[in-house]
C-alpha cells in the first residue's frame, strides 16, 4: 500500500461562487491509478466528490482530468504523491466533471452517399490512424487556437479528415473544415501529445486537410505569396539586408584550437535573412567549444512554411536540394538552430545524416562554463522543439550555466502554422497570452531557441528576448572581461 495526498479542484454551482481546492490523503495499492485515488476519496472521505468514469480501461474516454496541469485518462495514469487533480479546460459542471456536449455536438457525422461505395483496403489503412478517438477531449482542452478563435478544434478536424477519406460519405469535408477554422491551427502539436490514443492530428488530419484545401484554392493569399517566393528564390523571406551566409562568406568555420566535432549547419530562412546576428553569435559559441561548422551554400528553405500550410507540390524539390547540399560534403551530423527547421528535417525528411538541434550538440559535447550573469530569465519552449523534437532539458541545462531560470507554462506563442503571416489577429491574441505569462514570472529576460518565437514574443513583452546562444556568448564575454581585469590588476 502507499499513501497519496492529492489537491483536488472543487466547484459546485449550486452552492459555490468560486472554485477552490481540497486536500485529501488516502491509502491505495501500489500501482493504483488516479481513478483508484478518486474512488478511495469518494468512498472513505468525501462522498460528494464528483468525477466521471465508465470502462476503467482506457476505452470510453469519460474519465479525462488534468493531473499537475497535463490532461490524462484517470483510469490509465499511475498515481503519484502530492498531485493536483483538476478538470479539463472545459465548462465545469461539478468538481472534475466537465460539459462535453457542446464540443461533441460539433463533431461531424457521416452523410451517406446515394450510391454505396465501400472503402478499399487502402482507404481503411488511411482512415485507421484517425478512427481510434474515444472522445475524451484531452486534445480540445489544450488547443490554443480554440481559446482565441471560433475554431472547432483538433478532434473535429480529425473527424473531417476521416470522413474525407471515406467513400461512403458525401459531405464537402474540405469546405466544412475551412469554415470550421482549419487555418487557425498553429501546428503546436499539443493535441497530439495530449491524446491518449496517440492520434497525430496535426500531420495526419490538419496538414492533409490543408493540402486538399490548397487544391481547391482555399489557401490564404498571404501563404500563397510565401509559396511563390520559395519557388522563385528558394527562401521564404525576401532579401532586405546582407544575409548570414553572405556575411560569413565561408564554407567551413574552424575553431581556434582542438576540433572536438564537426557539424553541417542548416541555417534556416529566418536566421539567414532576418536574424543573422543571432546565427553569428551561435558560430562564436560553437568555435569556442571546438565545433567545426560546415555551411553548404546550396541549402534552401526546409519547406516547413509549405508543409504546415498544405502547399506541398514543391516540397520534394526542396528536400532533394537540402539533402544533396549536405550529403555531397559527407556530413554525418546536421545542426539546426531553428526549432521549425529542426522539426521538419527530423519528421518530414528521410535524411542520410543525423539531425541535431544546437542545444543537443552543445550538451552532447559539453561546453566551457561561461560566467554567470546577474539576471533572472524565463525560458519559452518552442512548440517545434518541445513537442516536435522532444527537447526540453537541453536548453535548460545550457541556460542554467549562465543565468537563474524561472519556469513558466509551456504554451504556444501563436507564431506557427502560418498563423502569424496569415491570421495576424489570432497570432496577436496568443502572443498577448504568452506576454501575460512572462509578466507573471517577474523575469528580466525571455530566452528561447526559435527565431519565429523570439521575433513574435518580442512584440508582446517589454522584457528583452534573446536566443540561448546569444546569452551563452554574453556569459563568455563577461568571463573574458573579468579575466582581462584580473590580468591588468
Ligand atoms: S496543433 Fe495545436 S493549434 Fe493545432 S489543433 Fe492541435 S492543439 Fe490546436
Ligand atoms: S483525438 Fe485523442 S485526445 Fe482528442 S478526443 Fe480523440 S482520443 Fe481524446
Ligand atoms: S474510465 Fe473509460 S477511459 Fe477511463
Amino acid at each position: 500500500m502507499k499513501e497519496i495526498t492529492a489537491r483536488i479542484y472543487r466547484f459546485d454551482p449550486e452552492k459555490d461562487t468560486e472554485a477552490y481546492f481540497d486536500r485529501f490523503t488516502v491509502r491505495v495499492n501500489e500501482g493504483a491509478r488516479i481513478l483508484h485515488v478518486l474512488h478511495a476519496i469518494h468512498d472513505t472521505l468525501d462522498p460528494t466528490l464528483a468525477f466521471r468514469y465508465s470502462c476503467g480501461s482506457g476505452q470510453c474516454g469519460s474519465c479525462a482530468v488534468r493531473v499537475n496541469g497535463e490532461p490524462v485518462l484517470a483510469c490509465m495514469e499511475e498515481s503519484q504523491n502530492n498531485i493536483t487533480i483538476e478538470p479539463l479546460h472545459l465548462p465545469v459542471k461539478k468538481d472534475l466533471v466537465v460539459d462535453l456536449l457542446p464540443t461533441l455536438e460539433t463533431i461531424a457525422f457521416l452523410k451517406p452517399s446515394d450510391t454505396i461505395q465501400m472503402p478499399t483496403k487502402s482507404d481503411i489503412d488511411m482512415i485507421k490512424p484517425l478512427r481510434d478517438c474515444i472522445e475524451c477531449l484531452c486534445c480540445v482542452s489544450v488547443c490554443p487556437a480554440m481559446d482565441v478563435t471560433q475554431f472547432l478544434g483538433p478532434t473535429a478536424m480529425r473527424q473531417e479528415m476521416r470522413l474525407a477519406l471515406d467513400p461512403r460519405d458525401h459531405g464537402d469535408r474540405i469546405l466544412d473544415a475551412v469554415r470550421e477554422g482549419l487555418f487557425t491551427c498553429t501546428s503546436c502539436q499539443a493535441c497530439w501529445k495530449a491524446c491518449p490514443k496517440d492520434i497525430e492530428i496535426p500531420s495526419k488530419a490538419i496538414e492533409k486537410l490543408r493540402a486538399l484545401a490548397d487544391r481547391r484554392g482555399f489557401t490564404i493569399p498571404r501563404h500563397q505569396e510565401v509559396a511563390a517566393l520559395i519557388r522563385d528564390s528558394g527562401r521564404s523571406l525576401a532579401r532586405i539586408e546582407p544575409t548570414f551566409m553572405e556575411i560569413i562568406n565561408a564554407d567551413v568555420i574552424e575553431p581556434p584550437g582542438e576540433v572536438r566535432a564537426t557539424v553541417g549547419f542548416f541555417v534556416g530562412c529566418m536566421y539567414n535573412m532576418r536574424l543573422p546576428k543571432t546565427a553569428l553569435d551561435a558560430i562564436e559559441v560553437l568555435k569556442r567549444n571546438g565545433i567545426r561548422v560546415i555551411i553548404p551554400k546550396e541549402q534552401v528553405c526546409c519547406g516547413s512554411p509549405l508543409i504546415r500550410t498544405g502547399q506541398i507540390s514543391f516540397v520534394d524539390t526542396l528536400r532533394k536540394r537540402n539533402i544533396d547540399a549536405f550529403r555531397f560534403r559527407n556530413i554525418d551530423t546536421v545542426m539546426t538552430m531553428c526549432a521549425g527547421c529542426g522539426s521538419t528535417l527530423k519528421n518530414d525528411y528521410k535524411t542520410p545524416f543525423t539531425v541535431m538541434d544546437i542545444s543537443e550538440v552543445l550538451t552532447t559535447y559539453g561546453i566551457e562554463p561561461p560566467a554567470r550573469l546577474p539576471i533572472k530569465a524565463t525560458y519559452h519552449d518552442p512548440c517545434h522543439l518541445l513537442r516536435g523534437q522532444g527537447i526540453r532539458d537541453q536548453p535548460r541545462e545550457l541556460i542554467r550555466q549562465v543565468i537563474d531560470l524561472v519556469e513558466m507554462p509551456s504554451i504556444c506563442c501563436g507564431s506557427g502554422g502560418g498563423v502569424k503571416s496569415g491570421l495576424p489577429d489570432e497570432a496577436a491574441a496568443l502572443g498577448k497570452r504568452r506576454g501575460d505569462e512572462i509578466k507573471k514570472t517577474g523575469a528580466d529576460m525571455v530566452i528561447s531557441s526559435c527565431p519565429f518565437c523570439e521575433f513574435h514574443i518580442a512584440g508582446h513583452t517589454d522584457k528583452q528576448v534573446k536566443n540561448i546562444t546569444t546569452v551563452l556568448l554574453e556569459g563568455y564575454k563577461e568571463k573574458d572581461r573579468k579575466k582581462d581585469l584580473a590580468i591588468v590588476s
